[in-house]
């Protein structure tokens, strides 16, 4: 590829900031100045730029702890949007959320702009189970586990089998399910005659939210790493 094209991807650069930086002789690969913008690299080149190490990057991949009160969009004209955490750093990346929580709904939150892997993970047909912690108005009680281990079908979609925990507090239990689809914690509770009156989501697969980690956290981490986690295949 060009150089101009790794450094735009791979930085917050613009062309025309890389053509003049490439000019003023701050741009060099692997050791040697660079001269032109369309000089040809590869991934596995390393470029720097007024002195800082530039590896190659075109996806990214985020781990936020997402925060009530933050929509799971780019774009919202009510709510701020759960983009907005990733900072200046990833502006550039348009980086969108992997399937949505709801504006209540805090935890575990990937952000990418790879469009392979968010479908990967939001595919029921991966079998990806999330789970989420729920506080209930009323007790949950046993009989429920098999409620939600039967899967429940509803006027727009069947959910699959699910499960329930039921903590020492039976106001509180951990929900597991495959899909995610619109409010389906809340309406799965709801047919069992509970509502839901808290909800955070603590895992994707075996991918969790670091025990200390506090509402609006967010790290970058590694797609081979996510995958793995999550139980999907990383040549997606
Ligand atoms: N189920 C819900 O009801 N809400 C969420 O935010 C996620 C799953």
């Amino acid at each position: 590829m060009r150089l101009d094209k790794f450094l735009s991807e791979s930085t917050s650069l613009s062309r025309k900031e890389i053509k003049r930086l490439i000019k003023a002789g701050e741009v060099f690969v692997n050791g040697a100045a660079a001269s032109r913008p369309e000089q040809q690299v590869n991934e596995q080149d390393i470029a720097e730029v007024r002195g800082e190490r530039i590896e190659y990057k075109r996806y990214v991949y985020l781990v936020l702890n997402k925060p009530a009160g933050y929509v799971s969009a780019s774009e919202d004209k009510r709510y701020p949007c759960v983009t907005e955490l990733a900072g200046e750093k990833y502006a550039h990346y348009g980086v969108f959320p992997v399937g949505r929580l709801d504006v209540d709904t805090e935890g575990l939150l990937l952000l990418t702009n790879d469009g392979g892997f968010a479908h990967a993970v939001a595919s029921p047909k991966k079998n990806v189970y999330k789970r989420y912690f729920a506080r209930l108005d009323t007790p949950a009680e046993e009989k429920d586990k098999a409620l939600f281990e039967a899967g429940m079908k509803f006027k727009d979609f069947t959910a699959m089998p699910a499960r329930l925990e039921i903590c020492a507090d039976p106001r509180e239990v951990f929900i597991e399910i495959a899909e995610g689809k619109y409010h389906q914690v809340k309406r799965m509770a709801e047919r069992a005659g509970k509502k839901v009156i808290y909800l955070k989501r603590v895992a994707i697969g075996s991918l969790a939210l670091p025990e200390d980690s506090a509402p609006g956290d967010i790290f970058e981490a590694e797609k081979g790493w996510l995958c793995e986690k999550i139980g999907i295949r990383s040549d997606i």
